[in-house]
């Protein structure tokens, strides 16, 4: 079965989040199950030299954005196919942004030749490939199921992930005619929202089979509190719908192999955190004679990420003897908070302001647990990260993060179960109780060690959940 995934991201080339470690991952995941990938990514400036060692695979002079070719090239075990269309892509700045963060104005064009790029491949077939099953990820590649819908013709059946329902590429209506959107799909079952066009229930509306990253989060967002405005369409194809958790690349994050810890370790013998925390404080100007827990923020500084109420709770977690180390960067206003926290507690709080892959699984190796208080979260992936690390996550019990985190309720430490915290309530007090509870553990030694290796067991690889999607594709098929 040969498969076309549609991405504005994909690890190792370009990534912002965890659409990114996704689509990089799960290519892989599905090639013993007998599925073929070949993944559709614009060509970003850092993709440019892959562009000039690929080989054109299709050309088309009338793009919504323009011209521009596709570039099949395999890396890192992926065969990539690159939108070249160096007018929307090869451009400094973010994959959605400038430089100085505002969003390129020009993204719905951008977007929109991905998506028709995609479709048109998926419709005529490469020379020696075309796809059985279009499987999109987000709003950037909303449209494709939709330039796909062609009434009466055979043509590939479509999968849209939700990985992010708080972004649903969102525009004014005669932006739709540039984009060569027909106007009677401009309707309320369609892609009509509010008066304007949305690319992500364009995608919802018209993909065959609807998921996103987690069970939980598949419910959660039926709900208007968690669905944003998108809970009619999803309601409507509720039978349509599931939830399947993300996995994460066992090799990529490995403490046993991992090239960006001054020390690696495993189940056995977790005395190589040590090293990798005096490393953490030395970068950071933490107290490396400090001996309570170290926690660490790996995120987008968010309003999604609950870091704020994060950010309240710091004099609690440094006054009952904790440490904390924060990599992360987005909002102004959290990184100022973060920053002057790290100014306050000299010594007990450090923060970095960027974005650094190593330092994130340096992090992961050295801290005793990871905060994620998440208001909403799809699946999010550091908290597995964590588990794999024997770094215990202190989670909001919400999507993914409740569907992988055991809490260390009494019966669960009893039974050796537990691998983390869960947080009831999103507030300073909320996280500071899950934050007690956390020091108490610590304190008790046995039981957080026991935690360490109930955490570092938990299988959080691709295995389950890529039979999952194999199944799925394998069902949509037979329609
Ligand atoms: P989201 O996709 O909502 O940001 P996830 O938990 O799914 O949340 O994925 C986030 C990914 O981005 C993880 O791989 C995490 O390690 C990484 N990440 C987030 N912030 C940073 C940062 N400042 N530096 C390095 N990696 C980061
Ligand atoms: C999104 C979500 C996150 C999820 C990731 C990958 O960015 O916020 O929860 O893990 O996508 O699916």
């Amino acid at each position: 079965m040969n498969v076309l995934m549609v991405t504005s991201e994909c690890a190792p080339f370009i990534k912002t989040g965890g659409l990114a470690d996704v689509a990089g991952a799960l290519p892989g995941a599905l090639k013993p199950l007998g599925i073929e990938v070949r993944t559709m990514l614009p060509a970003y400036p850092a993709l440019m030299p892959l562009v000039a060692r690929g080989t054109e695979v299709a050309n088309f002079g009338d793009l919504p954005g323009g011209a521009g070719r596709v570039v099949q090239v395999e890396a890192e075990g992926i065969t990539l196919l690159l939108l070249d269309a160096p007018q929307l892509f090869d451009r400094r700045g973010g994959p959605y942004t400038h430089e100085g963060g505002q969003d390129w104005n020009d993204n719905h064009r951008r977007f929109a030749s991905l998506a028709q790029a995609a479709a048109r491949i998926s419709f005529d077939g490469l020379a020696d490939w075309k796809p059985d099953v279009v499987h999109a990820h987000d709003w950037q590649a909303g449209l494709t199921p939709v330039y796909l819908k062609q009434p009466g013709l055979p043509v590939p059946k479509t999968v849209m992930t939700i990985h992010n329902i708080a972004f649903q590429g969102r525009y004014a209506p005669f932006e739709g005619q540039q984009l060569g959107l027909r106007w009677d799909w401009f309707t309320p079952e369609g892609m009509e929202y509010h008066g304007d066009i949305s690319f992500l229930k364009a995608g919802l509306a018209y993909a065959d089979r609807i998921t996103t990253v987690s069970p939980t989060y598949a419910r959660e967002i039926l709900s208007p509190r968690f669905g944003m405005g998108l809970e009619g369409v999803l309601n409507a194809r509720q039978e349509v719908l599931s939830g399947i958790l993300n996995g994460i690349d066992t090799d990529a994050w490995n403490p046993a192999t991992d090239p960006a810890l001054v020390r690696p370790f495993d189940a056995t013998s977790l005395a190589g955190k040590q090293a990798n925390r005096a490393e953490i404080c030395a970068r950071l100007g933490l107290d490396p004679a400090h001996e309570g827990p170290l926690f660490c923020v790996i995120s987008r500084l968010t309003e999604q990420k609950g870091l704020d109420a994060l950010a309240e709770a710091i004099p609690h977690l440094v006054e009952n003897g904790g440490q904390l180390a924060v990599l992360g960067s987005g909002a102004p206003e959290l990184e100022t908070a973060f920053r002057e926290a790290a100014e306050t507690h000299a010594g007990k709080v450090g923060t970095y302001i960027g974005y650094d892959e190593g330092f994130s699984h340096l992090l992961q190796g050295g801290s005793d647990a990871i905060l994620i208080p998440s208001r909403f979260e799809p699946c999010g992936l550091t908290q597995l990260y964590g588990l794999r690390y024997g770094t215990l996550p202190i989670v909001a019990r919400t999507g993914g993060l409740a569907d992988t985190v055991i809490d260390a309720n009494l019966a669960a430490l009893r039974a050796g179960t537990a691998t983390g915290f869960l947080i009831d309530e999103v507030s300073a007090t909320g996280i500071s109780d899950a934050l007690d509870r956390a020091f108490s553990v610590h304190a008790a030694g046995d039981d957080w060690q026991r935690m360490q290796r109930a955490a570092m067991s938990q299988e959080v690889g691709w295995d389950i959940s890529a039979r999952a999607y194999a199944d799925l594709y394998k069902e949509v098929l037979t329609e």
